[in-house]
């Protein structure tokens, strides 16, 4: 595989420039989440307060229904809080319309799933090139941002294969493929790993670090499994939605 970013050429001179490394790209303050279900009330999240800088690399663990998911959806824009504040690269999310959410949701964040979630009868760079579709750009310059995303997670040489014509590990390079395109700042992925073999785990896991590393995008990576944990630098441990532990990967 290549070094993931040098192909694409990840544009973050608006990041870098803004000569502030330190500078948040996640902000909670103390946000809550119930739902309610009934007479019956789910505490899914209670008064988390995170921030997360440019360039880290975070793992988010817990046991199942610990609230995991639930973060990773309020900090992506997907769902909004009971109570609490977000900060997105200083957006203040939350107060924003749905349609504004979408927007800063689509510029600043790319999402990857457990199942991958790419359309079944759908070329890898077609797959590559949806996110790209409303953005106004030429279909010339699409296909060479998804060809050249493709080529950062090393399927260069795939680039007309279906899904079913691709293994697992393939299948979640072109959802990252997918989630680069946009040249967001953050990467959200929720147990990227959970439908893989402990090999393509791996594969799938450098592949977070050598970007993180080559191109200084922040990585935020839900897991249950230690090993996958420990590609990160640092990890969060959530139980029954607080936030148990928050400390940094040993080396
Ligand atoms: N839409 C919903 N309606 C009601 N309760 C919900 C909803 N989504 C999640 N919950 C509850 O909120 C809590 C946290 O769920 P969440 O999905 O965030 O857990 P998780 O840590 O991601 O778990 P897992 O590891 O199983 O994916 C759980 O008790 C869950 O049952
Ligand atoms: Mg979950």
């Amino acid at each position: 595989m290549q070094t993931p970013g040098a192909e694409l050429n990840l544009d973050h001179s608006h990041v870098l420039n803004e000569n502030a490394s330190q500078a948040r790209v996640i902000d909670t303050r103390d946000l809550t989440k119930i739902y309610t279900l009934g007479s019956v009330e789910v505490r899914a999240l209670y008064s988390v307060s995170v921030s997360v800088k440019r360039g880290e690399f975070v793992a988010v663990m817990g046991h199942s229904g610990s609230g995991k998911s639930t973060f990773m959806n309020l900090v992506g824009c997907l769902d909004r809080p009971t109570s609490g504040t977000y900060l997105l690269e200083g957006h203040d999310v939350f107060r924003m319309s749905r349609d504004e959410l979408a927007s800063i949701r689509n510029k600043y964040i790319g999402f990857v799933f457990q199942g991958f979630n790419l359309l079944a009868r759908t070329t890898a760079v077609d797959n590559v090139e949806l996110p790209l579709i409303y953005g106004g750009i030429s279909s010339e310059q699409r296909r060479e941002r998804a060809e050249a995303a493709l080529q950062s997670v090393g399927l260069g040489d795939r680039l007309d294969h279906r899904p079913t014509e691709l293994s697992g590990g393939q299948q979640q390079r072109v959802a990252i493929a997918r989630a680069l395109v946009n040249r967001p700042s953050l990467i959200l992925a929720d147990e990227p790993t959970g439908n893989l073999d402990s090999r393509s785990s791996d594969e799938i896991m450098k592949l977070f670090r050598d970007l993180n590393e080559s191109s200084n995008i922040t990585v935020v990576v839900v897991t249950h499994e230690p090993e996958v944990a420990s590609w990160a630098r640092r990890i969060i441990t959530f139980r029954d939605g607080i936030v148990l532990d928050d400390r940094a990967a040993a080396a």
